[in-house]
């Protein structure tokens, strides 16, 4: 009796835990709607001027300051010597201002002393070099001894900190992502992380096809890191790219597990991901209490829409990154976003007037609790001296974008007016919601058998992307871990590695009512990047009611068209030629070449739902929205066809919407209020209304 008490306790407890962690709404105030802030260094400064430059931020609006992220070696400037001195004058300054705090665990940078002293901390490059004190980002997170270090410098840090009421939050690191490490302890850690996923040396063996090219091991200490030998064993390479996952995320654990057994339970932490939809980081890290992105728009990487879009950038830029990391903890923050021009792209051109604007509304179209910009004020030294701040190299002048920061928080105040605990988002928003199934391990397995230089992963998932943002839909980015039953439809764009589980789970989906989109590449590998010992995508032949014969690739100066409800569709990077049953119907055809007439889209009913199948790649992806159009009308799911570079989003019951084009539109939307703009929207407008 007495044990199962004690069980029920211990139960009650975990749930306790468990429900708190999961549970990140709980570290913000649903009437604060978001929460803006900024990067601030007070070790770049000198000390006379903190307390104007803090209070200057608190007047512009701002609710809270971000600190101490690349300060490692002022908080620890001899081995065991901490000095949390000026780090506490900077915190009790911003909470004269109410500004709140979030804390940084600099990991990004150690100090010198620790480097000279332990050179193994370094990075060890392909040829052997290692890399330098000097720069950030050159520490291994393989490295016994630096993990063991940094976790003792953070306890201190969150011991020091634990109850501070200013600060509300940490993050971890900076833009971690994969590194590329081969130092002996990165080697150590691949053996082991490859010896705990295969046991016996003759599964790896299995696993890896060393029977290809005699590259059979005997013993787990025969194996290396991949290096970049022309040809190196693909498998391995797929499973080095896990473990280089896989060592940033433990990391990353181990450092929100060290914070958090000293932090109140009101400091949330988190980490700044850069959104790398191929680089393997952009799924849950465990011990975060939500996942943060950073986004830079104008670097003169890609145009906008029109001749001057470049100064906006790409609409999908923000609004994928929401849509990805919002799904991930049903919370996220925007860490960094651009204030104006940055100092390290290709082209740094100056952002259109209202740019700025336009990105922080876009995030909070997206969700976000809060949003911070990188950084306050110019540097005057330092690798980033062209980059724009808050204010400008004198310190206290607000830049354009500092301005625009500043009617943003405005703005923000005044919508917190206006909101109402019960609001909902309208039902005809909702019912678009569909879902993107995601794996970055596809991304990494198709470039390693691209067979095509046309073939862009990520511009393949932003044909349908753009078509569902076109049609007004929310989309969730979601992996195998989610519940698929919430959505009525599906998209699984070029998913390639598979096992009977995902097909099984596939199919119970579409039975129950689900509708299943596939595209073409999805179903051809095992998870460990072997085909089937079967047809080509032969398990997927009985969920897609088809069978397929080959696939082709053309050449760039001779495409050829699919026709489509009577139009054609231009296509060279990837045609699969499908042989449906007797009851999947045909939907779009090839034209052109010597399987003229054969399908190239296909749909079929499968339970009380439905299963379509693109077998082919635009050029466009008009004809994927066409699709996708036909799919929603026929499941009766009205959408919009909002015009290039248009968004419109909701939530807390505000409906959104961002201008990204060269045009002025009118809104397709019933308000019974605008609170900001109007039904016209033009270029770098935003409008934000409520409706019935
Ligand atoms: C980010 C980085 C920041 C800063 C910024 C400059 O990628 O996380 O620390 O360097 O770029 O734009």
């Amino acid at each position: 009796m007495k044990k199962t008490f004690l069980t029920l306790i211990a139960i009650l407890f975990a749930i306790c835990i468990f429900g708190q962690n999961k549970n990140p709404q709980r570290f913000f105030n649903a009437n604060d709607l978001i929460i803006g802030g900024v990067y601030y260094y007070p070790e770049h400064w000198d000390e006379s001027q903190w307390e104007r430059d803090l209070k200057n931020i608190s007047d512009l609006g701002f609710e809270f300051v971000h600190y101490a992220e690349f300060a490692w070696a002022m908080l620890e400037p001899q081995e065991g010597i901490y000095d949390f001195a000026w780090l506490d004058k900077a915190v009790s300054l911003a909470a004269k201002y109410k500004l709140k705090v979030v804390l940084c665990t600099s990991t990004a940078t150690p100090p010198v002393w620790l480097v000279r002293k332990h050179p193994d901390v370094l990075i060890t490059r392909e040829n052997g070099t290692k890399y330098d004190h000097g720069a950030r980002q050159h520490a291994s997170f393989s490295n016994n001894f630096y993990r063991e270090y940094s976790l003792t410098m953070i306890a201190k840090l969150a011991e020091h900190y634990a109850d501070n009421k200013a600060v509300i939050g940490w993050q971890l690191d900076n833009e971690p992502r994969p590194q590329e490490d081969f130092s002996p302890d990165a080697t150590e850690h691949f053996r082991r992380f490859v010896q705990n996923k295969y046991k016996t040396i003759a599964e790896l063996n299995k696993a890896w096809g060393t029977a290809f090219w005699s590259q059979t091991y005997s013993d787990f200490s025969q194996i290396n890191l991949p290096k970049t030998i022309q040809f190196i064993n693909a498998h391995q390479t797929l499973d080095y790219l896990r473990f280089t996952t896989e060592e940033m995320s433990s990391f990353l654990n181990e450092q929100a597990q060290t914070i958090r057994r000293y932090v109140s339970k009101n400091q949330w932490v988190t980490t700044n991901l850069i959104p790398d939809y191929a680089n393997g980081h952009l799924r849950k890290i465990d011990e975060l209490d939500f996942h943060s992105y950073t986004r830079y728009m104008v670097f003169g990487d890609k145009n906008g829409v029109g001749r001057k879009g470049y100064r906006l950038g790409p609409v999908e830029r923000i609004a994928k990154a929401n849509d990805f990391f919002r799904t991930i903890d049903g919370v996220y923050g925007v860490m960094e976003l651009q204030p104006g021009q940055v100092n390290w792209g290709q082209i740094n051109s100056q952002p259109l007037p209202g740019a700025v604007r336009l990105w922080l509304w876009h995030v909070f179209a997206g969700g976000a609790d809060f949003v911070c910009t990188y950084r306050y004020r110019q540097p005057l030294y330092g690798t980033e001296l062209y980059h724009y701040g808050i204010v400008g190299a004198d310190g206290v002048t607000p830049t354009r974008g500092g301005l625009e920061y500043q009617q943003f928080m405005q703005e923000i105040k005044t919508l917190r007016t206006e909101f109402k605990a019960a609001a909902k988002n309208p039902q005809h928003y909702e019912n678009r919601r569909t879902a993107i199934l995601f794996n970055h391990e596809n991304d990494w397995e198709i470039g390693r058998n691209k067979q095509t230089v046309l073939w862009k992963n990520e511009a393949h998932i932003d044909k349908y992307y753009n078509a569902l943002k076109n049609f007004g839909a929310p989309v969730d980015f979601i992996d195998e871990g989610d519940d698929f039953s919430k959505y009525n439809v599906i998209i699984a764009p070029a998913y390639e590695l598979i096992d009977n589980e995902l097909v099984e789970r596939w199919k119970n989906y579409a039975e129950n009512g689900g509708n299943l989109v596939l595209t073409c590449r999805t179903g051809h590998k095992t998870r460990n990047g072997q085909l089937f010992e079967a047809p080509f995508a032969a398990p997927i032949y009985p969920l897609i009611g088809a069978k397929i014969d080959f696939y082709d690739l053309l050449q760039p100066s001779t495409p050829d068209n699919v026709i489509f409800d009577g139009k054609n569709y231009e296509w060279t990077s990837w045609g699969e030629i499908l042989l449906p049953e007797p009851n999947t119907q045909t939907w779009a055809t090839y034209q052109g070449d010597f399987y003229a007439g054969s399908s190239a889209v296909i749909s079929r009913r499968l339970g009380k739902g439905t299963v379509t199948y693109l077998g082919v790649d635009t050029q466009d992806g008009a004809m994927e929205k066409a699709v996708l159009q036909r799919l929603y009308k026929q499941l009766k799911i009205n959408v919009l066809d909002l015009p290039e570079g248009l968004h419109i989003e909701y939530r807390n019951g505000f409906g959104i919407a961002v201008n990204y084009a060269d045009k002025t539109y009118t809104l397709p939307i019933n308000a019974t209020k605008f609170i900001l703009g109007s039904q016209e929207i033009g270029t770098a407008g935003v409008s934000v209304w409520v409706e019935k």
